[in-house]
């Protein structure tokens, strides 16, 4: 328990995010209550190329909450960081878009993520791929390294989004994108005061409330872009975003 966290929330939120993504790592044959793996992938849009080229020990563990790659063009030579890269489905996809003079970055909490993600990489020959174990709020990237942040279901799970999406704004180039998808709160400008936070429950936000969010930290442009279709409770719906930094 820290100063600023006199109750340790922070840190209990932090446990139960590692043990339920360290489950997903290692069990994704079970039912965990939300949608999940390349069926999952299909119904939110993923090309069918894409699903079938990843192996299937990535889909298996990935949790998308949306499509990202619907949110705009990835060119080769880029560099993306993707925050929240859990199995590596979307990191992975990235590096093939890049191709060999781009770059690719993945940012997990969970270790059996991270480790899933490099196997990902590994198990694609993709060279240009790395995985870094760090929590969003505290990124391990210079400042302007990034011409693109991607996150698919990751921001919500944060209790510090601000400070996630001012690290977001750090690592960025100027002109650079941020494109994602996060379960949002269906309808309403309240918190929610209970569910699970590890399953995307309780730290759900309204949309409005993120683009206030991704204004104060500088961006520009912020705009929800469309719902997705996938939820984790009754109050909680996905939703595509994007912004720019000026
Ligand atoms: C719902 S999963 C989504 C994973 C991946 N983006 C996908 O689409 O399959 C959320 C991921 O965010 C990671 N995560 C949650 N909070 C984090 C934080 N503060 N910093 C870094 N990673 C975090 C979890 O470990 C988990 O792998």
């Amino acid at each position: 328990m820290t100063e600023a966290d006199p109750n340790g929330s922070v840190a209990a939120a932090e446990e139960s995010i590692c043990a339920l993504y360290t489950e997903l790592a290692l069990h994704p044959e079970r039912d965990f209550g939300w949608g999940k793996g390349k069926e999952n992938a299909r119904l939110l849009g993923y090309e069918a190329h894409w699903l079938d080229l990843l192996p299937e020990a990535v889909w298996e563990s990935a949790a998308a909450v949306g499509n990202p790659f619907g949110l705009g063009r990835i060119e080769p030579g880029m560099t993306v960081v993707d925050f929240g890269c859990g199995a590596g489905a979307d990191l992975c996809i990235s590096a093939s878009l890049v191709g060999e003079c781009g770059w690719a970055v993945g940012i997990d909490l969970t270790p059996a993520m991270t480790a899933k993600a490099r196997a990902a990489g590994r198990l694609m020959g993709l060279c240009n791929v790395e995985v870094r174990g760090a929590d969003m709020t505290a990124v391990p990237l210079a400042d302007a390294c990034a011409d693109l942040v991607i996150s698919n279901g990751a921001i919500n799970l944060s209790p510090a989004k601000p400070c996630v999406f001012k690290e977001i704004f750090r690592i960025l180039k100027s002109g650079g994108r941020l494109w994602f998808a996060d379960v949002v709160r269906d309808g309403t400008e309240e918190p929610s005061s209970s569910g699970s936070w590890a399953d995307c429950v309780a730290g759900a936000v309204a949309p409005a409330r993120m683009i206030v969010m991704l204004a104060r930290a500088g961006f520009a442009d912020a705009e929800m872009v469309a719902f997705t279709g996938y939820c984790t409770a009754p109050t909680t719906i996905g939703a595509t975003f994007r912004a720019l930094k000026p």
